[in-house]
């Protein structure tokens, strides 16, 4: 019988996250201030976020360890298996080997605890007592929710309005763990009470949500934001899901040629794919592709720009792959990649051809959802399933090409609480949307007049 998973013991848990910061061929451009466009310092940071983390943000070194007590919570669901997709191989006919890492075995069901744990720890020792924050899809805010119960820190999450409706028992998970949750644009501040009077329908997105935490945590002594995605040190705290499938892809004997993750803001896929990047920059060949909404396609549509990363532009100005802040994505079911930037380090990464992109169709990336769990069992997360679609046509293109490929995808979290999206699907009702470049050009109009990155 040939093995299904790959599975490490507690001892091997990793005791440092990896800093591609180290290793990347031309480094990330700087933070502007917005006023004076200026780089800016870890003291203009200092009312948002504890200085540890700061530190970690504009880090070189190649490796920090990891802190015992973090490493401790991490103990309740790391290491995460590797499966061997054996029967999604043979349903699709394909000659490609396929593996997937699975971070929907903690406790809030995705990856997003890897860093909500060290953010909280490190809040904690630093005398904060409560954590604001935004989430898409409610991962986030649950992870948040769950750290925040377990270090012992008050949290509240504002929750993207469309994801408050399509999934009520995110929202109760976020109470359960003892967070206060709303729904974004919320009338609790200056920013949601001014886009709920211009657009009273709006569904929300995760721009405006973050507009809502960061303004909640600069009034604040007792609050620091908490960001789920996009910054450098919420991908550096990722990394453990790679250096555990690097060990795992070991056990099974085998080395991916393809690495692939979706992308929302970046974490997941960088928690994979940057410690096999640090292989492919020393050498090897790998091809890692990151995998997008067709209706959010801030990768592969969107341009390299300074903008905000948030719609009321309270965030310093980042260089990053964007859609412009105010663009709203349709609310389509992968509510956690409904956003208009993407991480500055994947960005760059793009730039420097280590990393390419591809965008999906919703109704195509259900599709392989449900092949994935008629045959692996597992109901995936919508944005998971992006990272799904990838490997199935990467897995083609290698037999069209030919070649045995050995694919390697994250699947970041399940879909449990996504049953309403399934229901719609398995109804016909899932609509496609085509954005139109009308509406790319018009959403980029918001940011002319912002410097440009060199
Ligand atoms: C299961 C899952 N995967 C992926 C994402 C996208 O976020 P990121 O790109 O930061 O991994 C989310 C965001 O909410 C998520 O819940």
């Amino acid at each position: 019988m040939e093995q299904t998973k790959f599975l490490l013991d507690e001892s091997q848990i990793p005791r440092r996250w990896y800093n591609v910061v180290a290793d990347m061929p031309n480094p990330p451009q700087p933070v502007l201030h917005p006023g004076t466009g200026e780089p800016i310092g870890p003291d203009d940071l200092a009312p948002l976020f504890p200085m540890a983390l700061i530190l970690q943000e504009v880090s070189e070194e190649a490796e920090i360890a990891i802190p015992e007590e973090i490493l401790d919570i991490y103990s309740l669901w790391r290491p995460t298996p590797l499966y061997r997709a054996r029967r999604l191989e043979q349903a699709a006919g394909t000659k490609a080997r396929i593996f997937y890492k699975y971070e929907g075995v903690s406790p809030p069901g995705s990856h997003k605890p890897n860093t909500a744990v060290a953010q909280a720890y490190y809040n904690k020792k630093e005398g904060r007592t409560r954590l604001s924050t935004e989430t898409g899809a409610g991962q986030w805010g649950s992870a948040l929710a769950f750290a925040c119960k377990l270090i012992g820190l008050e949290c509240k999450v504002y929750m993207v309005r469309i994801s408050y409706d399509q999934k009520p028992f995110r929202r109760s998970m976020i109470q359960l763990w003892g967070a206060e949750v709303v729904a974004s644009p919320s009338n609790d501040t200056r920013s949601g009470r001014a886009i709920l009077e211009e657009f009273p329908d709006t569904p929300g997105s995760l721009g405006i949500a973050i507009s809502e935490a960061v303004e909640d945590a600069a009034q604040r002594d007792d609050t620091s934001y908490s960001l789920g995605s996009v910054l450098n040190h919420v991908l550096l705290h990722q990394t453990v899901i790679g250096q555990e499938a690097i060990a795992q892809m070991e056990l099974a004997g085998a080395f991916p040629d393809v690495v692939i993750g979706c992308v929302g803001g970046g974490s997941n896929f960088a928690g994979l794919a940057f410690p096999f990047i640090r292989e492919k920059i020393a050498g090897r060949e790998i091809d890692v592709l990151a995998c997008e909404p067709a209706a959010c396609p801030t990768l592969t549509r969107g341009v390299y720009a300074y903008d905000f990363g948030d719609t009321s532009k309270l965030t310093p100005l980042v260089a990053m792959h964007t859609l412009g802040h105010d663009f709203v994505p349709a609310p389509i079911h992968a509510g956690g990649l409904r956003y208009h930037g993407v991480a500055p380090l994947i960005s760059q990464l793009v730039r420097d051809g280590l990393i390419r992109a591809e965008a999906y169709l919703q109704n195509d990336v259900f599709a392989s959802a449900i092949l994935f769990a008629n045959t692996e069992g597992i109901i995936p997360a919508p944005e998971s399933a992006h990272a799904i679609h990838g490997a199935l046509r990467a897995a083609r293109q290698a037999d069209e090409a030919g070649e045995q490929r050995t694919i390697l995808f994250n699947l970041s979290g399940h879909g449990h609480f996504d049953m309403a999206a399934y229901d719609n699907y398995l109804a016909g009702k899932l609509e496609d949307v085509a954005l139109d470049e009308e509406e790319i050009a018009r959403a980029l109009r918001a940011i002319e007049g912002l410097p440009t990155p060199a």
